[in-house]
């Protein structure tokens, strides 16, 4: 089933996720529509929030990618219960984002090359591991939705100004997109 995607300005967005535990009410299936809204949306990574629920949930799939980034061919993963626990702030880059929550909006926001993870996969086998490269960057984008930021909020200066009367549009619906929406009303 295809999900509606919480747009900019619904309060889940601002909300620190919570943990869950393996009896979670259909967790399958709710993993399942993930993938399917997000193969729908055409993005690479959802997170919980999003959907309007306030859990440590995302999902990230960068097979369609693959065919500029081989390294990535495959790569769909589930992370439960996901945690940034450090960044190796030794070395950071700038690359381009965009999120399904905020259509319309593209700026290059500049993020640490290499973070630690913590996270359960869909058996809820636990993993700790360093991770680097354009995976790290989605990871960061991602997760933090479960901290109740968005991209836009490590923007600074002069770019942090002119995407507010963007954000703005957002917060009032006047936008376009290709897939189904919740806006704030
Ligand atoms: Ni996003």
């Amino acid at each position: 089933m295809i999900l509606p995607i919480y747009t900019y300005g619904q309060p889940v967005l601002r909300k620190v996720a919570e943990d869950i535990t393996p009896d979670y009410p259909e967790l399958d299936t709710l993993i399942q529509n993930m993938y399917e809204t997000l193969e729908r949306s055409e993005g690479i990574g959802l997170a919980a929030p999003q959907i309007g629920l306030p859990i440590r949930l995302v999902i990230i799939n960068l097979d369609v990618i693959s065919e500029d980034m081989p390294e990535y061919k495959g790569y769909i993963h589930t992370f439960i219960n996901a945690h940034i626990v450090e960044y190796d702030e030794t070395e950071k880059d700038s690359s381009e984002e965009g999120c399904l929550s905020l259509p319309g909006l593209h700026e290059k926001v500049v993020r640490p090359r290499r973070i630690r993870v913590q996270y359960l996969d869909e058996k809820f086998e636990p993993h700790d591991e360093w991770v680097d490269g354009y995976l790290a960057r989605v990871m960061q984008h991602e997760f933090d939705h479960l901290e109740g930021q968005v991209f836009t909020d490590h923007l600074t200066g002069l770019r942090k100004t002119m995407v507010k009367g963007k954000l703005n549009g957002l917060l009032k619906g006047d936008f376009r997109c290709s897939y189904k929406v919740k806006v704030r009303r």
